[in-house]
């Protein structure tokens, strides 16, 4: 459309990281993210919490995230801000922050979906990363959300399956809980799971109609399998942490790469996008590599920082939207359920 490069500052605050990015046109020019640290303490997030230290973190992150780039505020073209799904008291933090800066600077505001942008996040251009195109299937796996999308166009999305339970990243978590592993769990199951026997202990794999997950069960068949070994064996989870591990790691990807071969079958479709903290799952980024020499799939996995939640997959959603003049109204409020 224009040949101008478009800055875009984005904030990202829907869960537990403050984040600020500035993009120029579809690359990134920095991407700051400020992880609260208080949650391990409490071994998840506590939203109280997470709103007071976003409330503390996001000028500095901004600050950051502008210095970095080195762009002046004065030079940005828009805002654009997450919100929702996610906390209310979080999303309240970036959004009034986002609609006051846009006000002060006289400058457009971008709402963007979380959810959404956890797929856009496929098109910021980075060297050594392929771009999708469209028709894709997209599986976003997160601490909050697991779901399979049709994805059409930039904007013409469609739900073809969730999590009925759990999210995905919910189901490791809470395992490693049981395991006496520090919040957020995911990545030490991930870790030690590579170190152990994945056939060591078989846990049921639910079942779940169509495309939908179910996560609960089998969190409750790993806390009961747990409570009757160590009633045998105090130093059970000691002396079988990573064969525990690799067996929960073994069926979760199970359970996603069923779910994906169904979704192939049913569409027709063998691109395959992936996206959210769970994306930086070794496991799952190991299935998708062998699915492409076995079934000729094509996977797109996100480069490690645009995995977890962050503020420039916010900004490339703000720059595809900037491109079509789609912008918001300063009387938005942010909205903790927001459909795709
Ligand atoms: O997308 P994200 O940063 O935040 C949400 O929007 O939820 O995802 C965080 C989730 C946590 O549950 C975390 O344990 C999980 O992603 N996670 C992982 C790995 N890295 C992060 N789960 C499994 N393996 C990993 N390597
Ligand atoms: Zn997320």
């Amino acid at each position: 459309m224009e040949n101008k490069a478009i800055y875009i500052l984005a904030i990202e605050s829907s869960c537990d990281d403050t984040s600020a990015a500035v993009m120029c046109n579809n690359r990134t020019l920095s991407n700051v993210v400020a992880t609260q640290k208080i949650h391990e303490e409490y071994g998840g997030v506590v939203p109280e919490l997470a709103s007071r230290a976003h409330q503390q973190n996001i000028v500095p992150v901004v600050h950051q995230a502008l210095a970095k780039a080195n762009i002046d505020k004065k030079q940005l073209s828009a805002i654009a801000f997450t919100r929702g799904p996610g906390l209310m008291g979080s999303l309240l933090v970036g959004t009034s922050f986002a609609k006051s800066l846009s006000l002060g600077l006289n400058i457009p505001l971008i709402e963007v979906n979380h959810m959404q942008a956890h797929i856009l996040s496929h098109f910021i251009v980075e060297d050594n990363y392929k771009i999708p195109s469209f028709p894709f299937l997209a599986m976003t796996i997160s601490g909050g959300h697991t779901q399979i999308v049709l994805v059409k166009n930039y904007f013409d999305m469609e739900v073809l399956g969730e999590s009925l339970d759990d999210a995905v990243g919910e189901a490791y978590d809470k395992s490693a809980k049981i395991l006496g592993l520090p919040y957020p769990g995911g990545p030490l199951v991930d870790k030690y799971a590579q170190l152990g026997n994945p056939k060591a202990f078989p846990f049921p794999k639910p079942k779940v109609e169509g495309l939908n997950f179910s996560f609960s069960g089998l969190k409750t068949s790993i806390l009961y399998f747990i409570q009757r070994e160590t009633k045998n064996n105090p130093n059970f989870i000691a002396e079988n942490r990573d064969d525990i591990c690799a067996s929960i790691q073994h069926t979760i990807v199970n359970i996603l790469m069923d779910k994906l071969k169904k979704a192939v079958k049913q569409t027709g479709i063998k691109q395959i996008a992936i996206g959210g903290g769970v994306s930086a799952n070794s496991g799952i980024r190991q299935a998708l590599a062998e699915a492409e020499s076995k079934w000729g799939w094509t996977t797109y996995v996100p480069k490690f920082e645009y995995c977890t939640d962050n503020a420039a997959m916010i900004g490339i959603v703000g720059y595809l939207k900037h491109q079509e003049q789609d912008f918001t109204k300063q009387d938005v409020t942010a909205q903790a359920r927001y459909i795709l």
